[in-house]
């Protein structure tokens, strides 16, 4: 009651209607309405959508968008779009969109037209990534820089390393890609044992500048160029810096010249089309980076008008909330059936879970309805052999987006037609199952019977699209962002701050220093005295 939501007419309504809704099957649904397949579905920008295997009828399509009227969201959508400070506890704008609008549009913050900064700093990217590609950027020594090594953590890192391997297939193959970003030092020494200083560029990311992790990769990296080219002129050839802090940048000694900026109105979850792109630039050329940019923008548009029954972001998004809060489902499983997209479900991790994983609202109240789901999973066929059996028959209900493309980027028959068979046939087993009857008729032994039924029942949506390629890329990312969007308007939490990231990086501060210096303090609980001491010990 407190937040609203529970309290507004449509809640109230959906609540009631969840009673009758959770007796009926998905088999049931398609019993009743054997083209319903064929109904609830959704062409847009060159995706289909196939929402028809859910729980759910007219009514609750109908309640929910009630819900999403009620929650304000074509109001809010439109704010965040026209560069209202949305992101009310930290008085930013929320602009990724303006990250990808085109040359020549508007959008002013401030009384600046942000998309002119926009495409000034993507101009400045296009000309390094070319200089870098053609090889007339050379390293210190006069070498042409072969390997990229991107450090960045977070969204500096995840966006970057996702859209690598997502378009990989486009990528220039002469250059080589590294992304550091654990604080391991492990990380930093695998990325870089096979690689020449002389021929190796670090672009450190981040919009800060100040992050523990990134900033320790990126002093290993100068110490690691210097141990070879013993000159710290040096550090102007390997060296750039994707960031919105330009005074941290010159202190760590590189060139603000080399320097790509952003804004604060650039979420770091919301940052690959911003200069944290500048990876993706140099790998896949500045000519797919475009079309890719493309790609972000169509769904941006889409998102911005279609009205929201038609309106892929906003169905996805309200799909979630029926499931997260009138099903209890705690988890939304992601399963691209696209090798290449092995990094997508991490990269949805970051923006689905720092966004809504919030228990406080915008109004600063403790909620009292459950927030965002935990997002997951791996490319199929892969998951199939290890946590697909728990989805089947486990007791725990786990909605789940299926991604296909109609078109392989490798002539390898049989294995695309496999792939796709495999995806569109666990959609179906989810949805359908297999009946003790049709066990027994195959002949299965009575006392295995009940391992072998599968209820079915399970919720999934399909998502396909021709093939992957940069335009398709931009507009899965989007389509997955606005759904954020959504369902922070619905559940009225911040989707645009982080500070649930603070408290852990402040105590390690803490420990830090209190493990680097003597003698050793024990102001902690047994338990963390106990492991510092066994650390030191
Ligand atoms: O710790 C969380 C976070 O702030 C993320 O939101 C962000 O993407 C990441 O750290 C990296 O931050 P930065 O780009 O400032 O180094």
């Amino acid at each position: 009651m407190k937040n609203g939501l529970t309290s507004l007419e449509a809640w109230k309504a959906l609540d009631k209607h969840y009673q009758d809704v959770k007796r009926i099957t998905i088999k049931e649904l398609f019993r009743q309405d054997t083209i319903r397949g064929n109904s609830l579905n959704l062409s847009a920008e060159g995706i289909y959508f196939d929402y028809s295997k859910h729980r759910i009828t007219g009514k609750t399509l109908g309640l929910l968008f009630k819900l999403a009227r009620e929650r304000g969201l074509e109001t809010k959508r439109n704010a965040m779009f026209s560069g209202e400070k949305i992101n009310i506890t930290e008085h930013r704008s929320v602009l990724h969109i303006a990250l990808r609008a085109p040359k020549g549009s508007t959008i002013m913050v401030d009384g600046v037209n942000v998309v002119d900064q926009v495409h000034e700093v993507l101009e400045k990217m296009t000309d390094f990534a070319g200089k870098i590609r053609s090889g007339e950027w050379s390293g210190f020594t006069g070498k042409p820089i072969r390997n990229i090594v991107n450090i960045g953590i977070g969204g500096s890192d995840l966006g970057p390393v996702m859209a690598y391997e997502a378009l990989k297939h486009y990528s220039k193959r002469e250059l080589t890609f590294r992304f550091v970003s654990n604080i391991d030092g492990s990380d930093f020494a695998e990325a870089v044992h096979d690689l020449n200083p002389e021929e190796t560029l670090f672009i450190v990311a981040s919009k800060t500048f100040t992050t523990l992790e990134t900033m320790t990769n990126a002093h290993t990296a100068r110490s690691w160029t210097l141990n070879k080219l013993s000159d710290e002129a040096a550090i102007g050839r390997h060296f750039v810096a994707l960031s919105t802090n330009e005074k941290e940048v010159a202190k760590f000694g590189i060139d603000t010249k080399n320097m790509f900026g952003f804004w604060d109105w650039v979420g770091g979850r919301y940052s690959m089309t911003s200069a944290i792109g500048l990876s993706t630039m140099i790998a896949i050329g500045p000519e797919h980076y475009y079309e890719m940019l493309a790609g972000f923008h169509k769904m941006d548009e889409h998102f911005r008008t279609a009205p929201l029954e038609k309106n892929i972001p906003v169905i996805m998004a309200l799909l979630n909330v029926w499931y997260n809060n009138f099903f209890n489902a705690q988890t939304q499983a992601v399963l691209p059936y696209e090798n290449y997209l092995k990094r997508f479900p991490a990269y949805l991790q970051q923006m689905t879970m720092e966004s809504t994983g919030k228990y406080i609202t915008l109004d600063g109240q403790k909620v009292d309805y459950q927030t965002g789901p935990v997002y997951w999973g791996e490319p199929g066929t892969n998951g199939q052999h290890s946590f697909y059996q728990l989805i089947h028959q486990g007791t725990k209900l786990i909605p789940c987006d299926f991604i296909g493309f109609k078109e392989s980027l490798h002539n390898l028959p049989p294995h695309q037609d496999y792939l796709m068979a495999n995806m569109i046939a666990q959609g179906e087993a989810l949805a359908f199952g297999k009946t003790a009857e049709d066990v027994r008729n195959e002949g299965v032994d009575e006392k295995l019977i009940p391992h072998k039924v599968f209820e079915g029942n399970r919720p999934s949506s399909t998502f396909f699209l021709d093939k992957l390629s940069p335009v398709n890329l931009g507009k899965l990312v989007a389509m997955y962002e606005h759904s954020v969007f959504v369902q922070g308007v619905i559940w009225n939490v911040n989707p645009f701050d982080q500070m649930g990231v603070e408290l852990g990086k402040v105590l390690a501060q803490n420990i830090i220093s209190e493990i680097q210096q003597e003698p050793k303090p024990a102001r902690h609980d047994s338990s963390t005295n106990a492991l510092i001491h066994f650390y030191l010990k």
